[in-house]
Order: structure tokens, then sequence, then C-alpha cells
């Protein structure tokens, strides 16, 4: 999978940066993005990033070194913004969800393809995995949470089997439910049939959807008026958030209408980038 940042060029016309901004990426990642506003705001601009992975935030830190005092890093939830020191802001980035490395590195349990543990935790010194979701949450817990952050058509069956298969043995791998799940679909469907089970599960171990509206309520405070919210997000729930956050907000005003999507060439380029939405937001000035 690509390392390179999702919508780079959008993004960054998107938060309408100068010279001497003070930016704040919630969603630091590996730094694609940070590195790139830094380069928009030199000589001066300020970039505080924040990263709730361990992992990618020591390599987006130690990426980002070059720009001295320019950078500050917070290892915390872009959710918990309230409870750090952060300046009037010019522009915000979320560029939500997981990171290739975390589909890549097998013992995250982010992936179905490969073996590793049922974990999904951004934060690894939280305490909820999806190991103990799967092991622990009634039956009819478990149908509601893939209906409703999977959009899973067989919640049901999938919930059954799995309540079915628990009293046997725990199940404690990504491939141990990935097959469960595949067993159970035969060969339907036109993409993995445990990809949608993955995704809420992966939702509700970061209870991303409180984080995100947590977040947009925080950082939306933080914006100067004439400031700009940028938000790229890879699913439709995810995306329904920001449109209604943006729609009923007293403060911000969409700048596009209909989110924007990758170029073709993007897309033949960069595969991650496929169901990527980018929606801009400018908080109003003062009436
Ligand atoms: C799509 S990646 C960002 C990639 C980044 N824009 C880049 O160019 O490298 C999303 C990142 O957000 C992190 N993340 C997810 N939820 C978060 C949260 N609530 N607070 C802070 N970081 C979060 C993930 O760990 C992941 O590293």
């Amino acid at each position: 999978m690509s390392h390179v940042p999702v919508l780079a060029a959008e993004v960054l016309e998107g938060l309408a940066l100068q010279p001497g901004m003070t930016v704040l990426d919630g969603t630091l990642g590996l730094g694609g993005h940070a590195l790139l506003i830094l380069e928009a705001t030199a000589p001066h601009g300020q970039l505080i990033g924040v990263e709730r992975d361990s992992r990618n935030w020591a390599v987006a830190k130690e990426r980002l070194t070059n720009y001295g005092d320019r950078v500050t890093t917070i290892r915390d939830s872009y959710g918990n913004i309230a409870s750090h020191q952060i300046p009037p802001l010019d522009a915000v980035l979320l560029d939500l969800g997981f990171s290739s490395v975390h589909v890549d590195q097998a013992d995250r349990g982010f992936s179905f393809m490969q073996e590793g543990p049922l974990d999904m935790r951004y934060d690894q010194g939280q305490e909820l995995t999806a190991e103990a979701i799967v092991n622990g949450w009634p039956r009819d817990d478990l149908n509601r949470l893939f209906r409703e952050y999977g959009e899973e058509h067989y919640s049901g069956e999938i919930a059954k089997a799995i309540t079915e298969a628990r009293k046997k043995q725990r199940i404690t791998t990504t491939t141990q439910l990935a097959d469960l799940i595949l067993k159970l679909a035969g060969g339907r469907g036109a993409i993995h049939p445990a990809t949608k089970v993955f995704q809420a599960l992966r939702i509700a171990v970061n209870d991303e959807f409180g984080e995100l509206t947590r977040g947009l309520t925080e950082l939306t405070k933080l914006l100067k008026p004439g400031g700009r919210l940028v938000v790229i997000s890879f699913h439709s729930l995810e995306d329904r958030i920001v449109k209604n956050f943006i729609k009923e907000s007293t403060e911000l005003v969409a700048v596009n209408k209909k989110p924007i999507i990758a170029s073709d060439e993007e897309l033949r380029q960069n595969p991650r980038s496929r169901s990527a939405k980018l929606r801009i937001a400018s908080k109003q000035e003062p009436t």
C-alpha cells in the first residue's frame, strides 16, 4: 500500500495556507501531509501534529525533526484536544482512519489478509481490543455493531456464528474471524466478506465516531475567524458525520457543497485514494 499522502494538492488548496500560519494536523500518521504543510507555511509557520498511535507518532516526529521548533507533536487523540494548550489556529486537517502501516503490520490486527492478534487499537495503551468485543459482547450487540458501523447485510448471521464458535474456542486471531465469516458467506460478493465486520470492529475499538464528533466540536472552537477545516474521510458513515456537522454548525460554512474526490491520475497511482472524500469548511468572521 502507498505511503503517499491522499489528495495532497486538494488538501493544500483547501487549507488556504500562507507563510507564517499556525496549522494543526490532527491525524499526523507518518507526517506526509505535515511535511507539505510545513513547506507551504515556511519560513516561520507552526505545525501542531496530533497522533494517537505511538509507533506512527515516533516515525513522524523523526521525519519532521529538521523543522526544529516549528513543529510540536502531541501523542493523544485529536478528540482530547481540549485538554492541551493550543494557540488559535489558521487551519486544521483531519485525514481519518488507519494508515497503510496499520494494515501492513500483521501484529496490529487490522488486516484479515494476514494472521495477527485481534487487536485493532491505534493507542496500544488502551484496554479495549477487538478480541474483547468479539468474545465478550452479547449477540444482539454484535449484530447491531456490524449492521450500524459496518452496514453489513448479514450482521445477524455473522453475530450468531461468532457466538456459537466462541463457546467452543476463544476467537483470538484475525484469520480465525475472517475464516469463520468466509465459510458462512461462501463465494458471495466482490469484496472479501470480512471487510465490513473488520471496519465495524475498528470503529468500535477506537470509538472513531465519538472522537470525530468531539474533535470537530473542539477544533472548530480553536479555529480563528476565516480559518479552514479540511477533513478526508474514507467511508460514507464518516463522511455523513462531517457533512452534517458542517451543515448544523452556526460557525462553519461549507466551501465545497459536494465532497472532492481523487483525480483519475491519483486513482491510478494510489489505490487508497479510491474511497477518499474531502470536505472543506471555513469559520465565519464574527458579524
Ligand atoms: C490516514 S492516516 C494519516 C496519514 C497522514 N495524513 C500522512 O500523510 O501521513 C490516519 C492516522 O490517524 C491516526 N488516528 C486515528 N484516529 C486518531 C485520533 N482519534 N487521534 C489522533 N490520531 C488518530 C492513525 O493512527 C493514523 O496514523
